[in-house]
């Protein structure tokens, strides 16, 4: 069975700066959920959604885009934007899991509220001809809430419902529950994606195994930390590219050049890209040593010399 391979969205980590690099060094994902769009009570798409979700900054891109919303008119409003754009699908994500989202019955906080979730879909159904797909935890408290809300979902033609395997109130702790998955599978007529904790081959193989009739897989967190592994997977290898650290170095260069750019000031830049060696450095020899010795770099040139030497002693370490 062919397997399609998502980039699950990662909010200040896979914008369009992260996705055109991927793609051209990397390969293996064949669409790309961009992260969420807010509106925070104002009918204003904010700048740097705009710059996101620009098809000329996602030309050689496969990409949809996603709201976070519980309100009919707000959802709408970011219909008509992305529709003039030329997208034809929204994603809507109820997965967020953060209190400061959830409390106001938004992103998993609304999975206990499918008489308002389906007011939302019946006018984005009546009023548009969007394509709506939805992006769900399996509930805020438990992972029964979800199976509430399919009977609703089955009367409207969703393109998919991705599921992180998880409920909001864990976060990202704990292990996924591949239990409460399965009942997911029985419970709608839906076409389920499976998310959550894809971090190798292997696991990836796991999760294909026990759950044959899903050929639809989205990798977040697994995909910053090791660049390789969509591709991998889709080869069906566990070998890595002789040329690993190399690849790696460019990817790196192009985005730290494209943020160094965007971002003003030298705060932001280290930030940025300390952010995405907390996720790197899970694939290096020492990780902790690696985020380390990134984390103590004081200025641009500590930091590019910190990451020349970091991957100079991979090369070493594994050739
Ligand atoms: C820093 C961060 C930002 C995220 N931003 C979004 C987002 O914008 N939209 C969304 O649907 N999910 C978001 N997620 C959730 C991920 O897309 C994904 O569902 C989750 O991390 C589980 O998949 P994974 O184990 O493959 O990472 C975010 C997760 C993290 C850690």
């Amino acid at each position: 069975m062919a397997i399609t391979l998502l980039s699950s969205p990662l909010q200040g980590f896979t914008d369009f700066r992260f996705r055109n690099a991927f793609h051209h060094f990397f390969g293996g994902i064949d669409t790309f959920y961009a992260p969420y769009i807010r509106l925070d009570g104002k009918m204003v798409i904010k700048s740097s959604y705009q710059r996101d979700l620009n098809p000329e900054n996602n030309a050689t891109l496969e990409v949809i885009p996603q709201v976070m919303t519980n309100d009919a008119d707000e959802f709408l409003f970011v219909v008509k934007y992305i529709q003039e754009l030329g997208y034809k699908e929204l994603n809507w994500n109820l997965g967020c899991p953060y209190p400061m989202v959830t409390k106001q019955g938004m992103g998993s906080g609304l999975i206990c509220n499918p008489e308002k979730i389906n007011h939302i879909l019946e006018r984005a159904h009546n009023e548009t001809d969007v394509v709506v797909s939805m992006k769900m935890r399996m509930g805020y408290e438990n992972p029964e809430e979800i199976l509430d809300v399919f009977p609703i979902l089955d009367n409207y033609p969703l393109k998919n419902i991705a599921i992180h395997a998880r409920i909001g109130k864990q976060l990202y702790k704990g292990g996924v529950n591949l239990e409460a998955f399965q009942k997911c599978v029985e419970s709608t007529k839906h076409k389920l994606y499976y998310n959550g904790d894809i971090t190798s081959v292997t696991k990836f193989q796991e999760m294909q195994e026990r759950f044959p009739s899903i050929n639809h897989f989205m990798i977040g967190r697994g995909l910053i930390a090791d660049p390789f592994l969509p591709s991998m997977i889709k080869n069906n290898t566990t070998e890595y590219p002789q040329n690993r650290w190399q690849i790696f170095s460019e990817f790196h260069d192009t985005i730290y050049q494209q943020y160094d750019a965007a971002l003003s000031g030298p705060t932001p830049i280290k930030m940025k890209m300390l952010g995405f060696w907390e996720y790197f450095s899970q694939s290096f020899s020492n990780p902790q040593k690696t985020y380390k010795k990134i984390k103590k770099a004081g200025n641009k040139k500590a930091y590019l010399q910190a990451v020349a030497e970091i991957l100079n002693s991979e090369r070493t370490i594994r050739s």
